[in-house]
């Protein structure tokens, strides 16, 4: 998620959750061939399995995107073909692709003749007035025939002229019918379901159907409901208690701040760890108040500890 996942943020979001595959923000072709590559692709070890996002159509600038990911070690190389935003439209990428499906599957192919590591797709299922099961599965065919066998899709459509980003992911309805019809038609594939998941009963109610869900605006403002969700789902794990998930982020603080990051980037990522709990607001409100502060340093982490009551 833009702004949100960043490596900060997935580092964060690992010592929560030991299994959980991480995404990273959308990451441009053009800004990996024009920009600091190293820079934007870069990456803590810690936070295996994880995978990259790009956002492109360009078969020589995605293959090239394609190449450089592989060689910075993500396990696996995601296509955006969901978002609306205008200026990713401009670029003819994201969710209008899905209209123009023979150049996902060029790039599709031809990032796949670079690398080994594997080539997903996030899409929605359909846009504007084409919302039919049969949109999607002739967005889904092609690169089925291609070779793709993992995607995952945003179960509503976007509404390319006159909803912003935001409402892009409120407003169309959810139609989880259509991501688990295309499981059972299409038994072979790795099949995700994306889109309004915030509790565990959901999770297991998908994934009486799906592969797999995607997480999204919950993971980021409840991050504990990762450490719940791999409790729920894989035996023997026990749920961390918040106070050593931020003790164990210590160590990596110390070592960005002494790279010369600021606090405040990577504590905006951990402000719901006490969501729901005594002392959320003032572990929030310490953070908030102090961390963007020049020189900031992990003391600053310690008092927000300190603000909260003994039992949380
Ligand atoms: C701030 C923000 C940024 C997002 N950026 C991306 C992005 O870069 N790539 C992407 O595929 N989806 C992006 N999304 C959409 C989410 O990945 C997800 O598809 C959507 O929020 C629905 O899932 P959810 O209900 O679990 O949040 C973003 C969502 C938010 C809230």
């Amino acid at each position: 998620m833009m702004d949100w996942t960043d490596r900060h943020c997935r580092y964060f979001l690992r010592q929560l959750s030991p299994g959980v595959q991480l995404y990273t923000e959308m990451v441009t072709a053009a800004a990996i061939h024009h920009g600091d590559a190293d820079r934007l692709l870069r990456f803590d070890a810690a936070e295996h399995p994880v995978a990259v996002q790009l956002g492109g159509s360009d078969p020589a600038l995605m293959t090239e995107a394609a190449a450089k990911a592989a060689a910075a070690g993500y396990d696996e190389i995601n296509i955006n073909v969901g978002c609306p935003s205008d200026r990713v439209q401009s670029g003819q990428f994201g969710a209008c692709l899905m209209a123009t499906p023979h150049i996902v599957v060029d790039c599709f192919k031809a990032m796949c003749e670079i690398t080994d590591v594997p080539v997903t797709i996030k899409s929605r299922i359909g846009i504007d007035d084409n919302d039919s099961y049969e949109y999607l599965r002739g967005f889904v065919d092609p690169l089925a025939e291609a070779g793709c066998r993992k995607f995952i899709v945003h179960a509503r459509v976007a509404i390319l002229e006159g909803l912003s980003p935001k409402e892009n992911r409120s407003v169309p309805p959810l139609k989880y019918e259509y991501v688990y019809r295309l499981k059972a038609e299409l038994p072979e594939m790795e099949i995700i379901l994306n889109g309004g998941i915030t509790d565990v009963s959901q999770v297991r109610e998908a994934l009486d159907h799906v592969d797999g869900v995607m997480i999204g605006r919950q993971a980021y403002h409840d991050p504990y409901f990762l450490a719940v969700l791999e409790q729920d789902f894989l035996s023997g794990v026990q749920l961390p208690d918040r106070r050593s998930v931020v003790e164990s982020m210590l160590p990596y603080v110390e070592s960005q701040l002494a790279e010369g990051e600021r606090l405040n980037r990577i504590t905006r990522h951990m402000l719901g760890l006490f969501a729901g709990q005594p002392g959320a607001r003032a572990w929030r409100r310490t953070l908030s108040e102090h961390a963007h502060r020049e020189g900031a340093g992990i003391d600053v982490i310690k008092r927000a500890l300190d603000a909260l009551p003994q039992a949380a």
